[in-house]
């Protein structure tokens, strides 16, 4: 039994994130090709895209091979929230997910009909691992006056199961305009995440403990000591940090918000909280800038900064090309589930839709139980 404590109320919650290992994902990480095996790849994912009328879709957090060649083939690489909307929108019948599993199965669900293929359908996430929709359900159950939310980073079940699937990029927005609606919140799995939101917007929530390991892992004792050589760095952190780290950050936001940051922010030096693969097109689009990795470990540690996840780096050359080439690691999503997980996702990215453009957006919260 654990312990929740809020400043609005305290909660128990009949849940322990499991310990979860990582070691079958790192013995799953693709050896790295030599130069002409790496070009010849790549040359042939780039014909099997044309040729099966496919697209890429790469996350941030994966080999920077896989990131340029999504864009340089006309697809993207971007954070999950636009991952979903690019994936759903294109009109390629086939689509190339590089990243962990909730993403394919997210693109699997706005797009039915599509062929959605993975590299690597093992390639999960400590945070969708530690939420499964039993003990999710009867946490909802437990709670039925209270507005679900949980964080892409979870399975299709879950997403079933709730009102609203937010990721970081729109999670503080939602979570505002439910809070502005009289609604109160019961949030999963991320408890940073979800603590952070909490703490910034003043809703009423409670959160299911689960975490992301590679974040977790940041610690803010060796970061100021990192600021403090580094006087003139600012601090970039994603919200699925430890709460202190954030407490020491110049921005918090999801990838892409960490990016826009390093665009925009009045410096050129900057320390960054989050997964490391991150580090790739931080640097190739801001060349004059100097970007250090905020540690994750202290002097003890063989590892200072350790901050990459292991399923992420599931992710290869070769088992695109095999996925694309035969169609191993095709995405199933359960028909009905599919159609009920896509009501809080659908929410999410017409909510998104309207706040870029600048239309109200109230009347897009309906009342808990109206899905
Ligand atoms: P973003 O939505 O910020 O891309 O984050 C996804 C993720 O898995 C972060 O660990
Ligand atoms: Fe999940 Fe963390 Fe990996 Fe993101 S970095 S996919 S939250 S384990």
């Amino acid at each position: 039994m654990q312990a929740l404590e809020s400043p609005l109320q305290r909660i128990d919650v009949e849940y322990e994130q499991p310990a979860c290992s990582t070691r079958h994902a790192w013995a799953r990480v693709p050896v790295e090709p030599g130069p002409a095996e790496r070009a010849a790849l790549k040359e042939k994912i780039a014909r099997l895209l044309k040729e099966k009328n496919a697209v890429m879709v790469s996350h941030y957090y994966v080999h920077p091979d896989l990131q340029d060649l999504a864009e340089a083939t006309g697809g993207l690489v971007s954070d999950s929230l636009e991952m979903a909307r690019f994936g759903r929108d294109h009109s390629a019948q086939t689509l190339l997910v590089s990243g962990v599993r909730f993403m394919g199965e997210t693109s699997k669900i706005l797009s039915p009909h599509k062929r959605v293929l993975m590299p690597d359908l093992d390639a999960t996430c400590s945070l969708d691992l530690g939420c499964p929709i039993e003990e999710f359900a009867a946490f909802c159950d437990a709670h039925p006056d209270r507005t679900v939310v949980v964080y892409a980073n979870t399975s299709a079940a879950v997403k079933a199961r709730a009102d609203w699937v937010v990721t970081s990029s729109c999670a503080l927005d939602i979570v505002r305009a439910l809070k502005d609606a009289g609604q109160k919140i019961l949030w999963a799995p991320d408890k940073h995440l979800g603590g952070y939101i909490q703490r910034e917007t003043g809703a009423d929530m409670v959160l299911w403990q689960g975490s992301c390991i590679v974040h977790d892992e940041f610690k803010a004792f060796e970061l100021q000591a990192l600021m403090a050589e580094h006087p003139q760095a600012a601090v970039l952190v994603h919200p699925e940090s430890p709460a202190d780290v954030v407490a020491l950050a110049h921005a918090v936001g999801s990838t892409s918000a960490i990016l826009k940051a390093a665009q925009t922010m009045d410096t050129n030096t900057f320390i960054v909280a989050t997964d490391k693969g991150m580090l790739h097109k931080l640097r190739t689009l801001n060349p004059g800038k100097t970007f250090f990795e905020a540690p994750t470990a202290g002097n003890s540690a063989t590892c200072k900064s350790c901050a990459h996840c292991p399923w992420m780096a599931m992710n290869g050359l070769a088992d695109v090309a095999r996925a694309l080439e035969t169609g191993v690691g095709e995405v199933q999503v359960d028909k009905a589930l599919g159609q009920r997980a896509c009501l809080p996702i659908d929410r999410m990215l017409t909510f998104t839709a309207a706040l870029k453009t600048g239309q109200p957006t109230a009347g897009l919260v309906p009342h808990l139980g109206a899905v």
